[in-house]
C-alpha cells in the first residue's frame, strides 16, 4: 500500500512551513553573484568596491562589469559603447505616443513606452540591452514633452555623458561627471524591492520587458525610489539649521517618515550616501546648505538612531548637478536598469519560480 497517498496536499505544505519575518527583513531568499554589503558595511559589485568603481571607472565601465562579472578590455570596451550607442535611438512611434499621453510622471511614461516597445530579437539578453539603451531617451523625451520643450538627440558616445546631456540639453563634462558618480551608485543593489520584483516576474519565465516593467513600477514607491523627489521638497526651503531641525522634530513628533532616512539593510552608515555627501562638498563646499543637510543627519541619528541613505544627499546633489526633479526618480531607473538586466540573466540561468505561502487569517468554514 502507497502510503503517501494519504497525505492531503494541505499536510505536505504545513510540515515544510516556515514562518518568516514580515517584509522578508533580513531573510535571505536565494543566492547572487552581482552585488552584496560586505561585513565591514561597503556595497560592493562584482567584488568591487562601489565607491572605488565610482572613483576610478566610468558609468559605462562599471555597467559593463555588472552585465558581465569582469572589468572591460579598451577594445571590449569600445564595442560595448557602440553597441549601446546604436540601440539607443527611440522610434517614432513611441516618440507619438508619449505625445499622445503626455504624461506627467516620467517614470509612469517610461512604464508605459516599456510595455509598448516591439523587440524583435529572441536573445534575452539582446532584448534586455535594447530595453536599458533606450531608457536615456525615453526618460528625456517623456520629461521634454511634458514640458514643451523640443526633444533632444546626443550622439555622445559616453553613456553617463549622453545621459547628462538628454537630461539637461547641456554638454557640462564636468557636471557630467559628477551626475556619473550617482548613477554608478544607483546602478545595483541586490534585492532591493524593484530589483526583487523582477526577479519574482523573471521566475515565472515572462520576457524581459516585461520583467523589467515589474522593477519600474515598483521603483516609483515613495518607500523606495521615489524617495528623492520627495526630499527636494523640504530640502530646500530652509534658511538655516533651526529651520530644517524644526521641521524634522515636528514630523517625528507627528509620527511622520523623514523621508531620505532609514534603510533596510544600512542601519548605521549608507556608504552611498557618504560617497555623494563627500562629492557634494567638492562640488559646493561647505556652504550654508551643506551644513543645514549635515545638521539634519545629525539630529536624526542622535533623535532615532536612523542614517541618512543615498536618496538625502542624491535628491540635494541632483539638485546642485543641474538636473530637475521630475527627473530624479527616472535617473534612477536609467542606471539600476543595468543591474535589473543583470538580475533577469541571473534569475533564468538557475531558475525556481518564486511562490511564497501567507498564513490566512480570514473567515473559515462560511456555508453558502
Ligand atoms: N523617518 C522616521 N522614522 C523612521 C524612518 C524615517 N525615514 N525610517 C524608519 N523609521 C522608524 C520606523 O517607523 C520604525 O519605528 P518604530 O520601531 O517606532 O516602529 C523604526 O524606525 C525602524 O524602521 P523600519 O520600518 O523597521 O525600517 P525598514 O527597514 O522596514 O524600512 C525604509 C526601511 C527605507 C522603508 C524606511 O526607513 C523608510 O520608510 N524611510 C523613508 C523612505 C526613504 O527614504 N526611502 C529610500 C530608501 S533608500
Amino acid at each position: 500500500m502507497n502510503t503517501k497517498r494519504k497525505i492531503t496536499n494541505w499536510q505536505v505544505m504545513e510540515m515544510s512551513e516556515i514562518e518568516v519575518p514580515r517584509g522578508l527583513a533580513g531573510v535571505i531568499v536565494d543566492t547572487t553573484a552581482i552585488a552584496t554589503t560586505d561585513q565591514s558595511g561597503n556595497l560592493v559589485y562584482r567584488g568591487y568596491r562601489a565607491v572605488d568603481l565610482a572613483r576610478k571607472y566610468s558609468f559605462g565601465e562599471v555597467a559593463y562589469l555588472i552585465l558581465y562579472g569582469e572589468l572591460p578590455s579598451k577594445s571590449r570596451y569600445s564595442e560595448f559603447e557602440e553597441k549601446v550607442l546604436s540601440l539607443s535611438h527611440l522610434e517614432d512611434k513611441y516618440v507619438k505616443l508619449i505625445q499622445l499621453l503626455k504624461e506627467k510622471n516620467v517614470l509612469s511614461s517610461m512604464r508605459t513606452v516599456t510595455s509598448a516597445l516591439q523587440i524583435e530579437s529572441s536573445d534575452k539578453m539582446e532584448q534586455l540591452l535594447q530595453i536599458a539603451a533606450k531608457f536615456p531617451e525615453i526618460a528625456s523625451h517623456s520629461y521634454r514633452i511634458y514640458r514643451n520643450l523640443d526633444l533632444i538627440h546626443s550622439s555622445e558616445k559616453d553613456i553617463s555623458r549622453r545621459i547628462y546631456q538628454l537630461s539637461t540639453g547641456k554638454g557640462d563634462p564636468e557636471r557630467a561627471k559628477f551626475l556619473e558618480k550617482i548613477l554608478i551608485m544607483y546602478m545595483e543593489h541586490e534585492f532591493n524591492a524593484s530589483t526583487f520584483a523582477l526577479r519574482v516576474a523573471a521566475s515565472t519565465g515572462t520576457d524581459p520587458a516585461s520583467a523589467i516593467n515589474a522593477a519600474l513600477s515598483t521603483l516609483k514607491g515613495p518607500l523606495h525610489g521615489g524617495a528623492n523627489s520627495e526630499i527636494l521638497s523640504y530640502l530646500l526651503k530652509f534658511k538655516n539649521e533651526e529651520e530644517g531641525i524644526e521641521f524634522v522634530r515636528n514630523r517625528l513628533e507627528n509620527k511622520q517618515l523623514v523621508m531620505g532616512f532609514g534603510h533596510r539593510v544600512y542601519k548605521t552608515k549608507d556608504p552611498r550616501a557618504q560617497f555623494i555627501k563627500e562629492e557634494l562638498r567638492k562640488l559646493i563646499g561647505d556652504t550654508k546648505r551643506f551644513q543645514i543637510a549635515d545638521a539634519i543627519e545629525t539630529y536624526m541619528w542622535e533623535q532615532k538612531t536612523l542614517p541618512a541613505n543615498l536618496d538625502f544627499y542624491g535628491a540635494f546633489y541632483l539638485n546642485e548637478v543641474g538636473i530637475d526633479e521630475p527627473l530624479y526618480t527616472p535617473l534612477f531607473a536609467v542606471a539600476r536598469v543595468f543591474g535589473w538586466v543583470a538580475h533577469y540573466m541571473e534569475q533564468n540561468a538557475n531558475n525556481k519560480l518564486i511562490r511564497p505561502l501567507s498564513r490566512y487569517i480570514g473567515n473559515t468554514g462560511r456555508e453558502i
